[in-house]
């Protein structure tokens, strides 16, 4: 039995580097179902409680879709307003009721913890989408997994890396959840940019400084960029500000496009966002005229949710190895296999 078997997925800080590297072989096996070069029915019959209490795209639709690809089938509920938590029912009672519906649950709430509290009462295995500020271990997991192909494309590794993490660093669950798996490694120099109100929280920043890494904390994105291997951009998050007003004060403070990039960063930068990339003029914290530069990496980010959210799906519900078991021909035309 592999140890995600009937585990819930609820923060890095339950991995390590064996267990990432279970996750990735699984992802990097997904690869031809999503592709459509193949299709596997390996999760037929069961059930994912697909529950988004806070607005998504990718997230959502990349759990509903890994489930599919496997086979499976996605019960979803969107919004709070359509839920009986507005009625003023826990969360326990929630998880009690739909994990007798389904297999597994993914789940993201706007409160930090929310996951954990509504996973003590499921009795299926939760994936945490992201609760609050707190976390996206999905997220992070994709962002590692994509960071060490991109590197190795590169000729580099993760132990000896520098990342340059920019934007929101405050509310930003992103770079909370993605900064803990990298502190894994070794040898890495961290360069924090970000207003100083909107500054990496303490206890990530010690974090990583007990493990050895380096650390840069500025507001100045221009000049500090030269070294950078990788370059992870975040967006103002504005749904956790007090007010509009006060997020629009930090809206287009850190900039990047095609012109900043040449004159600030070596010629193979990865660029990384976990999207959405907030492009209204504004804000633009990543720009369209970067689109068709090789190192962009954000849509490869995005393609390799779907495989890390399918080894999830394959790991914790156990068959991760009897994929080819269950496997079927695609029997329409599809572009994707030949991309
Ligand atoms: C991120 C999130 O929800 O935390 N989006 C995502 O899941 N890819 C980042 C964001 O919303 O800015």
């Amino acid at each position: 039995m592999n140890q995600f078997q009937g585990s819930h997925i609820l923060s890095v800080n339950q991995l390590d580097l064996d267990s990432i590297q279970t996750i990735f072989n699984v992802a990097q096996k997904m690869t031809p179902y999503a592709l459509r070069e193949k299709r596997t029915r390996v999760l037929d019959g069961a059930i994912l409680g697909n529950l988004f209490f806070e607005p998504s795209t990718r997230t959502r639709v990349s759990f509903s879709c890994a489930f599919d690809l496997l086979g499976g089938r996605v019960a979803e509920t969107v919004g709070m307003a359509n839920s009986s938590l507005s009625k003023g029912e826990s969360l326990y009672d929630t998880a009690r009721v739909l994990s007798s519906y389904s297999d597994v649950i993914a789940m993201r709430h706007p409160q930090s913890f929310s996951v954990k509290e509504f996973a003590e009462g499921s009795r299926v295995p939760v994936i945490n989408g992201g609760d609050g500020a707190n976390e996206h271990p999905t997220q992070a997991l994709l962002d590692l997994f994509t960071i060490k192909k991109e590197l190795n494309s590169n000729g580099m590794t993760i132990d000896g890396m520098h990342i340059a993490m920019v934007g929101d660093l405050k509310y930003g669950r992103t770079v909370h959840s993605l900064s803990r798996l990298l502190c894994m490694y070794k040898n890495i120099t961290f360069t924090l940019i970000s207003p100083k109100e909107l500054a990496m929280p303490d206890y990530v920043i010690d974090d990583i400084e007990n493990a050895g890494h380096r650390v840069t904390i500025t507001d100045q994105l221009e000049g500090n960029l030269h070294q950078a291997d990788i370059l992870y951009l975040t967006r103002i998050q504005e749904e956790r500000f007090p007010s509009q007003e006060e997020a629009d004060k930090y809206r287009g403070k850190f900039r990047l496009n095609s012109a900043i990039y040449t004159k600030n960063c070596k010629s193979n930068t990865v660029i990384m966002h976990p999207l959405p990339r907030d492009s209204r003029s504004q804000a633009n914290e990543l720009d369209n005229d970067l689109n068709n530069n090789p190192s962009l990496a954000i849509f490869r980010q995005a393609d390799n949710g779907l495989l890390i959210r399918m080894a999830l799906f394959a790991l914790t519900l156990g068959v991760a190895d009897q994929l080819e078991q269950y496997e079927c021909p695609v029997n329409w035309y599809s572009r994707k296999a030949d991309r």
